[in-house]
């Protein structure tokens, strides 16, 4: 008998197959038990009647509790009734284990700290099994996306000598004879030294970030993708990310549609940004919107030359339908590579992009400095060591152009899509100020 997976059961209508999995839950009605089995791929819905199987199977479905392993054959049936539209019609059924303790995910509300003290089981459940499926998309889409466009795929070194973003938040790791790394932050300054070996290329790794914040936004360990391409130009760069969420939004529109409908995400809210056209405002413009609407919102308008919080980029965020470029920030509030601005050297030639309804920064890039003078200026002012920035500096050394990139941070672009209200639900076992475990 041929075994097959809840996924493509629809390919095997009217035919006997075996499946593997797990029982998720359970009832029964007179002569009737219904199993909801998950392998994985899906749940569906087994049905065993008194009359299709011996008397042990009978009795025996009625009795197994919840996570116990097993095989179980059938005939596929469609059924309009049945979740997913098709049902198994049970003949036999082989426990593989049986759960050795009484499970402790339960079908009461528990509270998300305790089902996060249970992530390594919990991940068996619905809602975790339609995000981490979205997750799984968008990492794939990323490939396809990056694949066509030409881009190389070029993974950036994790234990790294220097900062990136800023010195505050790295992590410290203790190499030998006293000797300090630091857990990397970015794989910008690699991708740009990629970019100018390769043309284009994209890193897609675990960046880390020692936040304090208790945030909806923020863990200590999260995925980001860096794209970074030679002779790329800010405005390029910008429509590059345009194209590339939108590409997101698509893949998980078209092909992840059950997972939206089970996390009870409406597609109506992403088809915007599916279409494309997204707004773009200054740093300026968007220091004016906020004064405007600050009260409405609730919040503190913010003086011109600091940077937005998360409570002013949601309220910005929620004036859009799709995702908002905020560009040109202040130099002195933005990290030190980032190119100035030819019309106003005070700004820089970067943006952050915002995801709609309140959810904030989804991506942050730039043009970068290529000269190599103002680029020493810049570490010196920020008080950055020039030492360990040598090589970044050969970059420029030796046949330096204009060049940009982005990083797209993964989790707060799954919990934008899939409506997560929290970071720490897009990620399989999340890493935040609070929580280490498991
Ligand atoms: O804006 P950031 O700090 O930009 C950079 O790291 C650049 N070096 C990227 C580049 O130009 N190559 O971070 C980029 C994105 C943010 O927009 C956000 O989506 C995500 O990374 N991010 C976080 N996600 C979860 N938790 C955190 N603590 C995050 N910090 C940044
Ligand atoms: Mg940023």
């Amino acid at each position: 008998m041929r075994r097959v997976f809840i996924e493509e059961i629809a390919n095997f209508e009217g035919e006997e197959v075996a499946l593997k999995g797990w029982l998720f839950n359970r009832r029964s009605k007179g002569k009737i038990h219904f199993l909801i089995l998950r392998d994985g791929t899906g749940f569906l819905q087994a049905t065993v009647f008194k009359n299709d199987v011996d008397e042990a199977t009978f009795k025996e479905a009625d009795h197994l509790p919840q996570e116990t392993a097993l095989e179980v054959f059938g005939f596929v049936k469609a059924d309009p009734r049945a979740p997913g539209g098709y049902e198994l019609s049970v003949r036999g059924l082989k426990v593989i284990s049986k759960p050795l303790e009484e499970y402790p995910i339960t079908k009461k509300d528990h509270g998300i700290e305790f089902l996060l003290d249970h992530r390594h089981l919990w991940l068996r459940h619905r809602r975790p099994w339609a995000v981490m499926r979205i997750r799984d998309e968008l990492e794939r889409a990323t490939h396809d996306f990056f694949l066509e466009r030409k881009f190389l795929r070029f993974d950036a070194p994790i234990l790294t000598p220097s900062a990136v973003e800023g010195t505050t938040e790295l992590f410290e790791v203790e190499l030998f004879d006293g000797e300090k790394a630091y857990l990397s932050q970015s794989g910008q300054l690699y991708a740009e030294a990629g970019a100018l070996a390769f043309g284009r290329v994209y890193t897609f790794g675990p960046t880390f970030r020692a936040e304090r914040s208790k945030t909806r936004r923020h863990l200590l360990e999260f995925w980001m993708i860096e794209p970074e391409a030679a002779f790329m130009t800010h405005e390029e760069n910008m429509q590059l990310q345009e194209d590339y969420v939108r590409y997101l939004v698509e893949r998980v529109l078209d092909r992840r549609a059950k997972e939206l409908e089970l996390l009870e995400r409406d597609p109506k809210k992403l088809e915007p940004a599916a279409e494309g056209n997204y707004p773009r405002l200054t740093y300026k413009e968007a220091i004016e919107l906020l004064k405007k609407i600050a009260p409405e919102e609730g919040i503190e308008p913010l003086p011109y030359g600091e940077d937005f919080g998360a409570p002013h980029e949601a309220a910005i965020s929620r004036r859009f339908d799709r995702p908002v470029f905020i560009e040109k920030y202040p130099a002195a509030i933005k990290a030190f590579y980032m190119q100035p601005d030819p019309e106003n050297p005070e700004l820089v030639l970067n943006d952050d992009l915002l995801a709609p309804e309140g959810y904030g920064e989804i991506i942050g890039g730039s043009e970068r400095i290529w000269d190599l003078e103002l680029l020493k200026e810049r570490i010196k002012e920020r008080g950055l060591p020039e030492a360990v920035y040598d090589w970044y500096l050969d970059l420029r050394r030796f046949g330096s152009v204009p060049h940009a990139g982005f990083g797209l941070g993964l989790e707060r672009t799954v919990a934008w899509i899939a409506g997560l209200h929290h970071v720490r639900e897009a990620v399989p076992f999340p890493r935040t100020y609070t929580r280490m475990r498991p």
